[in-house]
């Protein structure tokens, strides 16, 4: 591989599909570092084309320039973050000491391929060659995972087993593995933890499951001694197909260094404009950001939140990374801000009154033509038992409807719309 590619090219599963096509190319121009894409033009004379995400990306000819910083948000979301780029750098340590010296397109290109999310990346347009896989035990990737952290070199078995999972995003040490069908995310321990990050990830995360919120199902696992969850995936079928993701930062329209500007008053305008169900999302994300200030999860970052697209309409997808964090004072704030206002401190009250304020159409949980619907952190929800239904995905039939999903499998598209059951009756 060059190690300064200027193209890599999208291939996309589209709704519904176990084999993945070719949408598109990107360039790198090498002086601004700039990426652009462009929709390949036998991408656009499909039928079933989908566009990779809009408004930043449209189904037309010709070059698109990121919107906001150097690369699209929807292709951002499916490269490696920190703990990929660290694991990408770990082979390449006798050409580059920071992850900031490699071209963005070696991150693409190298990360494993069963990456979140319904793209991948590969050097050519015609051929489909997924990054292999090599299996490795629990312990053995516990122990290259803290390898990687050390800037110890691995064995090329090790290596390639840990490159599986070097797509997936977020700062803290992970690698991909199945089990008995099941497709799991293992997140482990950091050598930097002061306590058991994954124990309290684990007991956050059951929780609020508990309490009804739709969380990733999780369990906890022991390898070599050390705690490891592990995470089920959502965005994979039982049929092999995939189902695209955009995190909440990209939804905002956000790029890294705008993260900050993130608020869920304005995710929640999102929702009320261009979400499958916005009234139930609406409850389920105030629930959200109340669990979050409840159980200390400071980390709520726009990246910490995501969404199913189906090229047309957005669904939330089930809760993950409820992380508690370590306070230092009595006072602390969220990540996202709150309110329009900019209100971000811990504190649920604060929520309350963001909820549902008077006369207001920019408030957390009011949808938008019904007037408003107050949610209180009831008791009863506190206590719940669990629904059946644990999570959703936007109807890979494209009718607008979601997938409701027990533990393992998809059961049935919830709103069996005149489209979706059109969809099925031509597909028999
Ligand atoms: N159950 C899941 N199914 C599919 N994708 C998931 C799931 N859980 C997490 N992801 C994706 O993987 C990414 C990384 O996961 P996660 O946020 O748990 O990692 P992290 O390293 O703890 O992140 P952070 O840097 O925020 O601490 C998420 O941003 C999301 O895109
Ligand atoms: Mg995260």
């Amino acid at each position: 591989m060059p190690s300064e590619p200027r193209e890599a090219f999208v291939w996309i599963w589209l709704p519904g599909a176990v084999d993945p096509v070719v949408a598109g190319r990107l360039d790198r121009d090498p002086a601004s570092g700039i990426i652009s894409f462009t929709y390949g033009q036998s991408y656009l004379e499909r039928e079933d084309r989908i566009s990779l995400y809009l408004p930043e990306l449209p189904l037309v000819r010709g070059e698109i320039a990121a919107a906001a910083g150097n690369l699209a948000g929807c292709i951002a979301d499916a490269a490696p973050d920190s703990w990929g780029q660290r694991v990408i750098l770990n082979r390449h340590s006798s050409e580059a000491v920071d992850t900031g010296d490699l071209n963005p397109l070696v991150y693409l290109l190298e990360s494993g391929s069963d990456r979140i999310g319904a793209l991948d990346f590969q050097e050519s347009p015609l051929e489909y060659v997924p990054r292999s896989k090599r299996h490795a035990t629990l312990a053995e990737l516990v122990e290259s995972a803290e390898k990687v952290e050390r800037g110890t070199p691995l064995s090329p078995e090790l290596d390639l087993a840990l490159l599986h999972g070097s797509s997936v995003g977020g700062a803290r040490p992970k690698a991909l593995v199945d089990d008995r069908g099941r497709r799991l995310i293992a997140k482990f321990s950091s050598t930097a933890d002061t306590l058991s990050v994954v124990k309290a990830e684990f007991v956050a995360m059951e929780l609020a499951r508990r309490v009804e919120i739709e969380a990733a199902p999780v369990s906890l696992a022991s390898a070599d001694g050390k705690d490891v969850l592990l995470v089920e995936r959502f965005d994979r079928l039982a049929d092999g197909s995939r189902l695209a993701i955009v995190s909440a930062l990209t939804i905002l329209g956000l790029d890294e260094v705008a993260a900050r500007y993130a608020s869920y008053a304005a995710l929640a305008d999102q929702i009320r404009a261009r979400f499958t169900e916005p009234a139930s999302t609406l409850r389920e994300l105030f629930a959200r950001i109340t669990f979050n200030v409840l159980c200390s999860n400071t980390d709520d970052h726009a990246r910490n939140h995501a969404a199913f697209w189906d090229g047309e309409m957005l669904t939330l997808t089930p809760a993950y990374d409820i992380c508690p964090q370590r306070r230092a004072g009595g006072v602390t704030n969220q990540l996202m801000a709150i309110g329009k206002d900019g209100f971000r401190e811990s504190r649920v009250a604060g929520c309350v009154a963001r909820a549902s304020g008077a006369g207001s159409s920019s408030t957390l949980t009011r949808p938008r033509a019904t007037g408003a619907s107050e949610v209180r952190w009831s008791s009863s929800r506190a206590a719940g038992g669990r629904r059946s239904a644990i999570g959703s995905a936007g109807c890979p039939r494209r009718c607008r409807g979601s997938w409701r999903r027990g533990p393992t499998s998809p059961t049935a598209c919830s709103r069996r719309s005149r489209r979706c059951r059109r969809a099925r009756r031509s597909r028999g």
